[in-house]
């Protein structure tokens, strides 16, 4: 575990503490921070999900991507909380309604990575984000968390593990819901979706300047909760 840079220790009053979980897709933060979450009693964020029901309503009231009013007036209307889980994706209820499902399509998923390169959108995106920094505190998981939405954050960790590793879970994932899949495609999958998150010029992905940084290519999930746990134990000075 390495820390990418010292924090500058200045603390500003804050109203709630927040982990942010950035990396990229297939690194654990996902199951990593709902545990996070559950064991704290925090609130959660998957802000990847976000991006995934502004696409899917924009597709439901047939909004182009070009009409960037009514993609900004979508994303500021969404009424979005998520519930974490033990073992399985967040639940994510839009308007009540779980959806967690119908977003975690490959489709979604690429029409959300085609909104997400929009800076009005995530403008709008980033507003919503941060009034879900509720006391007692917040998990949040996603790509930006701790360089632009959460910059003042507790505790900045960013998760990453090699694209085999990656490929490989995501793999075992998909084959435990029964789906037939491709190991070698996966990877290749991921190497392209790695490519984008890191080389867009809005909020690309990449590790805070104060951020801790875990590979989890060979630990559990337990393993860098714990660890997680420990960073927190630390800077809360206990
Ligand atoms: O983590 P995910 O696969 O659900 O993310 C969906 C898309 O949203 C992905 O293309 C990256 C983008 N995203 C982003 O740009 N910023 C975030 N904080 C989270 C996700």
């Amino acid at each position: 575990m390495a820390k990418s840079r010292s924090s500058s220790g200045s603390r500003r009053a804050r109203p709630a503490a927040v982990i942010t979980l950035d990396g990229p897709s297939g690194a654990g933060k996902g199951s990593v921070g709902q545990r996070l979450a559950i064991q704290l009693g925090w609130h959660f964020l998957d802000s990847g999900a976000l991006y995934r029901v502004t696409a899917l309503a924009a597709r439901q009231a047939g909004c182009d991507f070009g009409d960037i009013t009514g993609l900004v007036g979508l994303a500021s209307g969404l009424n979005v909380r998520f519930e974490p889980q033990v073992g399985s994706d967040a639940c994510v209820l839009l308007d009540d309604r779980d959806i967690g499902d119908v977003i975690r399509t490959e489709e979604i998923g690429r029409l959300a990575s085609e909104v997400a390169v929009l800076p009005p959108v995530r403008q709008a995106l980033l507003k919503k984000q941060q009034t879900l920094r509720q006391p007692p505190g917040l998990v949040a998981d996603g790509r930006d968390m701790g360089t632009v939405v959460f910059p003042d954050a507790e505790l900045k960790v960013f998760l990453s593990a090699s694209p085999a590793a990656r490929a490989e879970r995501r793999y075992n994932q998909l084959k435990d819901k029964g789906l037939d899949v491709n190991l070698a495609r996966l990877a290749e999958e991921i190497r392209v979706r790695d490519a984008r998150d890191e080389e867009r010029e809005v909020s690309p992905l990449k590790p805070a300047d104060d951020a801790y940084i875990i590979d989890s290519s060979h630990l559990s999930i337990a393993q860098v909760v714990e660890r997680v746990l420990s960073l927190l134990r630390k800077r809360q000075g206990r």
